[in-house]
């Protein structure tokens, strides 16, 4: 299944003396310092009479401020929709919040196709053909609109066509402009399909359906290769501790393995893993009922691997990747994990279960055991693990930790490069005792109420000694709690910008 929303994004050649013949539903101008002098908004300015140029130093002054002009004589847009710029030294995150608010108005303004006229205006340390890659990106990902599971109050995405007009263009080619704009559209869609993934209620997206969705994946990318295991595959791959989360559950778990060989050369391939569990009450260490929906989010990390795996397939990147979704529902009953109980991982490693509630390291330990057999040259889970990382960064950050410190500032380069940023957490030695118990190997808990994102880390660290590993919790960043309760699809254009600007040479 597509996630796409937009039909297309398009390069759009036009005259500048023809701008104002330009049949659009929105014609977007983001306004600074230079605007007034571009040959483009002259052009459209005269045959407005002047009216867009005073109506813009009356009513924006302020930036990230907007002004929706309807059905101005002898323009042929519909609405011309002026948004004041910020300037090149502020924050990124307000640079992206005007792209979000442009959705917002153009969705509700039931516009179809919206017309940039992209100007080179970017912020500090960013050039032209990033802003362009940004503006597909955000436009594609932000007119995104959950409606699956509403039936009479349905609302679409009004959004079909994203035109950009890149008045700035003159020495940069047209095929790098074309390229910026596929990568940006081909990254927002997979934004899309994480956030999809995400917001599909529990009783829609069990580890069996997510099995189906990306089985289904075959029809449209002939260039994926992937693979599905299911609770007897994972016996027999001695997944004791994997398997010990979905026992409560009448939802049998799965594991998917996406593998994508885009490179010519047999270079080794970077593997993602993401927690995928479907739905986490606890277990036997059952949480409390306030919020409890939010953990049907408790599989981002897997709907990240999904989407970045189908935005590498369809852009046929030049890289060699492999995403593992490890996918389980944690749930109480008879047949349940208890407290106390002790299970032999892949790794042979015993682990006591002291929490059942710790489940997301469960699954992952497994799959990060069995992901060796691809001798990785850089390993990254994603996992919403922790609440405590979100007391600790809140949802402007992801954690990172990490046994190699190239690839935890590459993460952190990346999320900067984009906006989906990521803080880095120490995974010292010291951290390391908490996992001691007289009962088995290691225990899933251990440390009290300190450091929880960190022991959860130390954890994992037993299991990936064997190669150069990142963990990224992103209990905090994947979706937003209320009152805007959604996915956001992070971190997909963080790990996107990490695997295709080839910065794990
Ligand atoms: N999925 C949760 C983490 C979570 C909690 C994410 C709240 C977002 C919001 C995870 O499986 C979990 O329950 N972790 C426990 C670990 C604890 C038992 C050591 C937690 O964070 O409380
Ligand atoms: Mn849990
Ligand atoms: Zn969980």
């Amino acid at each position: 299944m597509s996630h796409k929303i937009l039909g297309n994004v398009i390069l759009k050649t036009i005259n500048k003396n023809d701008i104002a013949k330009c049949k659009t539903s929105m014609l977007v101008i983001l306004v600074n310092k230079n605007t007034k002098n571009n040959p483009y908004f002259k052009s459209l300015d005269t045959a407005s009479k002047g009216y867009i140029s005073s109506s813009m130093e009356k009513k924006i002054s302020e930036a990230g401020k907007s002004l929706l002009l309807p059905k101005i004589k002898n323009i042929a847009a519909e609405n011309i929709l002026l948004v004041k710029d910020y300037e090149p030294k502020d924050e990124l995150h307000k640079w992206l919040s005007n792209y979000q608010k442009i959705c917002s108005i153009a969705n509700a303004e039931k516009c179809s196709t919206i017309t940039f006229l992209s100007q080179n205006h970017a912020p500090e340390g960013k050039d032209y053909l990033w802003l362009l890659e940004t503006i597909a990106k955000s436009i594609e990902s932000n007119s995104y609109i959950f409606s699956e599971t509403k039936n009479k109050t349905a609302l679409k995405p009004s959004i079909k066509k994203l035109e950009i007009v890149a008045v700035d263009s003159s020495d940069v080619s047209p095929v790098k402009i074309r390229n910026a704009l596929n990568k940006g559209f081909a990254i927002g869609e997979g934004v899309n399909a994480a956030k999809y993934l995400g917001d599909l209620t529990a009783n829609h997206c069990t580890p069996k359906i997510i099995e189906k969705k990306v089985k289904a994946l075959k029809k449209e990318f002939s260039n994926l290769k992937i693979s599905t295991f299911n609770e007897k595959d994972l016996l027999k791959l001695k997944m004791g501790s994997f398997l010990s989360v979905g026992k409560g559950s009448d939802e049998p778990p799965r594991m998917m393995v996406i593998e994508y060989y885009g490179k010519k050369s047999k270079d080794k391939p970077i593997v993602l893993v993401g927690k995928g569990i479907t739905f986490d009450t606890g277990g036997i260490s059952i949480k409390p009922s306030p919020a409890m929906d939010e953990m049907k989010w408790d599989m981002c990390g897997a709907a990240s691997v999904y989407g970045v795996m189908t935005m590498l397939a369809r852009l046929k990147a030049n890289v060699n990747v492999i995403g593992v979704m490890a996918c389980a529902e944690n749930m109480p009953s008879g047949r349940a994990t208890k407290p106390g109980d002790v299970v032999t991982s892949m790794s042979g490693q015993t682990i006591e279960i002291l929490n059942t509630d710790a489940e997301g390291r469960l699954v992952l330990c497994d799959a990060l055991t069995y992901i060796k057999k691809y001798k990785p040259s850089y390993v990254i889970d994603m996992a919403t693990l922790t609440g405590a990382v979100v007391v600790a960064l809140g949802r402007h950050a992801s954690g990172v930790m990490s046994n190699n410190q190239f690839l935890a500032d590459k993460i952190i380069e990346s999320g900067e490069e984009v906006g989906d940023r990521a803080w880095q957490l120490p995974l010292w030695d010291e951290y390391m005792s908490c996992t001691k118990t007289n009962f088995a190997d290691i225990a899933n808990i251990g440390g009290g109420r300190e450091a929880g994102t960190i022991t959860a880390a130390a954890f994992l660290s037993k299991f990936t000694e064997d190669y150069k590993w990142a963990h990224i919790d992103i209990a905090a960043s994947a979706w937003y709690s209320s009152p805007h309760k959604g996915g956001t699809g992070r971190p997909v254009p963080l790990i996107s910008e990490l695997i295709l600007s080839n910065k794990l040479k």
